[in-house]
């Protein structure tokens, strides 16, 4: 790691000049992390942008609060492009998805959050729109039902989802980007809470930082939260700055433990452990235990607790390891 960059934080200097920054980064040179996807995006926009084409279609997939949505935002900045944004479960009529596509400018961006929500009779329409940029789709009802035939504007669809594996084949294979979005390291997430505390007008020394990036989960959306949270202690308790050992006085009152777990984590771990004995544990045991949906712990809680090493996914169910045991047991 390179030492004067931690200490320093000067180097996000150079990497901004805005006078108005936002929390989210506007270009690929401003977003911190995900090295591989910002190396492919920028070759492919760089060549659609030299065939004046639009950009291929750009599947985005990965645990919530990775940047999918700032990723699609910074694509169409580079693209210099316009974006629309809208969510699966929110497309629920042939019109709205005829409305949106119709009203983009040509080579423009139509982002869809939680693709995999979308309506399957409009997952259909996206077919041919994706392919050769038409939807044919019939009006009115009865003797008086017509087809019409929409040519639209070439268009670049970016979907954001949770789990690829839970799209239509048909649909994810009309993706000609598909991309992983991964946890975050500590090294990253400490460069954007600097980042976010310039923004945020926040005094950051690295070492709180660190202690922050420590504890987000690999998460950008939860460093930022926990950042503003440690900035109010620090403002109200202490003198504003936000030192190494304020940010873990005021981490420690947010229940955030050592390796990052929050309180949901920890309930999770603790039942398996405290009840079932480390496992295994079906997944509607463990979601009426915790009280959290199964969609929410497969997306959100456990993709972290598996990559860390805190519990593994079996054919007969969730097993707490060692580390977890190990984990659980010494807070107490
Ligand atoms: N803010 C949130 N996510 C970010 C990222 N990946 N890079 C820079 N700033 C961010």
């Amino acid at each position: 790691m390179d030492e004067e960059r931690m200490i320093s934080g000067e180097n996000l200097d150079e990497l901004e000049h805005t006078e108005e920054m936002s929390l989210r980064p506007q270009t690929l040179e401003q977003y911190i992390g995900q090295d591989k996807i910002k190396k492919e995006l920028s070759i492919y926009i760089e060549a659609a942008q030299n065939r004046q084409e639009a950009l291929d279609h750009v599947l985005l997939y990965g645990p919530p609060g990775l940047g999918k949505t700032t990723m699609a935002m910074v694509i169409a900045n580079e693209m210099g492009t316009s974006i629309r944004t809208t969510s699966g479960p929110a497309i629920e009529k042939a019109g709205d998805i005829v409305a949106l596509l119709n009203d983009l400018e040509p080579g423009g961006i139509l982002f869809i959050d939680e693709i995999h929500r979308l309506p399957r009779f409009v997952e259909e329409m996206l077919y041919s729109a994706m392919e050769d940029y038409f939807i044919d789709i019939i009006i009115g009802e009865g003797d008086t039902a017509r087809p019409v035939h929409f040519p639209l504007p070439p268009f670049t669809l970016i979907g954001a989802t949770t789990r690829a594996g839970i799209l239509s084949a048909p649909l994810r294979d009309r993706f000609g980007i598909v991309s992983h979005m991964e946890y975050y390291s500590i090294e990253s997430l400490s460069d954007i809470v600097k980042r976010s505390g310039r923004v945020l007008n926040a005094s950051i020394e690295s070492q709180g930082a660190i202690e922050i990036a420590r504890r987000s989960r690999g998460t950008p959306r939860v460093a930022n939260r926990l950042l503003k949270r440690v900035r109010d202690y620090a403002e109200v308790r202490a003198d504003g700055i936000i030192e190494g050992a304020i940010a873990t006085k005021a981490l420690n009152m947010l229940n955030v433990d050592k390796e990052g777990l929050d309180s949901v984590d920890q309930r999770m771990l603790e039942v398996m452990i405290k009840q079932y004995n480390g496992g295994p544990v079906g997944l509607n045991t463990l979601s009426a235990n915790i009280g959290e949906d199964m969609g929410t712990i497969e997306d959100m809680i456990e993709p972290y607790l598996i990559q860390e090493g805190f519990i593994q996914r079996t054919p007969r169910g969730r097993v707490a390891t060692e580390k977890a045991f190990d984990h659980i047991n010494s807070q107490f």
